[in-house]
């Protein structure tokens, strides 16, 4: 299997990025060997991994890179099957520049709110721009902490065919499962019944980016 790159992206902060890059992690790793790249300068995933229990280690490492990003996962990358880098909420060219030259897919998770969607429209330029470099880019939003299922409104609806990146059908709703594995350092796979419905949402994310 040739080794997929994914990249996590948003210059918003707080739309989900970690959360979306942790449970992604856990979830391929149950099919293959996962890698995190951690290369917000925050250190969310570092941190997120260290509040595991010693006895449930988290299902995959988290590396933070010292050198140039693009040029240290094109190397790491030989050794996994996946590579999941997570970007802080910018869109420099040292961090989800970098990331996106390298990456076979970038999944940008964005809140259900226009307006959220509309402050990530200056990514389709950046996406453009690493496309020059890396054509074969494949890019989806995410629509995460929807509310009820089916409940994107008329308005989020038209704002997202807007922008010219398209959605994935499966979506992330707003869950204390994803709260708590955050404060738990693990992943939604690992919380049994309270997790379950959270965890087939990132199954079904992992299906209709890899397996469809
Ligand atoms: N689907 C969800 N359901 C409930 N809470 C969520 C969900 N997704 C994210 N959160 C919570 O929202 C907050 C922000 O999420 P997260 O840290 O993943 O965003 P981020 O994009 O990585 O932020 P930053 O831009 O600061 O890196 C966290 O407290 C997280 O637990
Ligand atoms: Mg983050």
């Amino acid at each position: 299997m040739s080794s997929k790159v994914v990249a996590v992206i948003n210059q918003k902060g707080g739309t989900g990025k970690t959360t979306l890059t942790m449970n992604l992690a856990a979830g391929l790793a149950r099919r293959a060997r996962s890698l995190v790249v951690d290369a917000d300068p925050q250190g969310s995933a570092g941190h997120w991994v260290r509040m595991a229990d010693d006895r449930r280690p988290f299902p995959a490492s988290v590396i933070s890179v010292a050198g140039p990003l693009d040029r240290e996962v094109g190397r790491i990358r030989r050794d996994y099957d996946y590579v999941v880098v997570d970007c802080p909420p910018t869109m420099d060219r040292a961090s989800a520049g970098a990331a996106m030259s390298v990456a076979d897919v970038v999944l940008i998770p964005v809140l259900p709110s226009p307006v959220d969607l509309w402050g990530s429209v200056r990514m389709s330029r950046g996406l453009e721009d690493a496309r020059d470099e890396n054509p074969g880019l494949r890019a989806f939003i995410v629509v995460n902490q929807l509310e009820v299922r089916n409940a994107l409104s008329r308005a989020m609806r038209h704002a997202l065919t807007e922008i010219d990146i398209p959605a994935l059908d499966s979506s992330l709703r707003r869950r204390a499962a994803y709260r708590r594995a955050a404060l738990e350092g693990c992943s939604v796979y690992d919380l049994g019944k309270p997790g379950e419905a959270a965890a087939a949402e990132v199954e079904s994310i992992i299906e209709e980016v890899f397996e469809s």
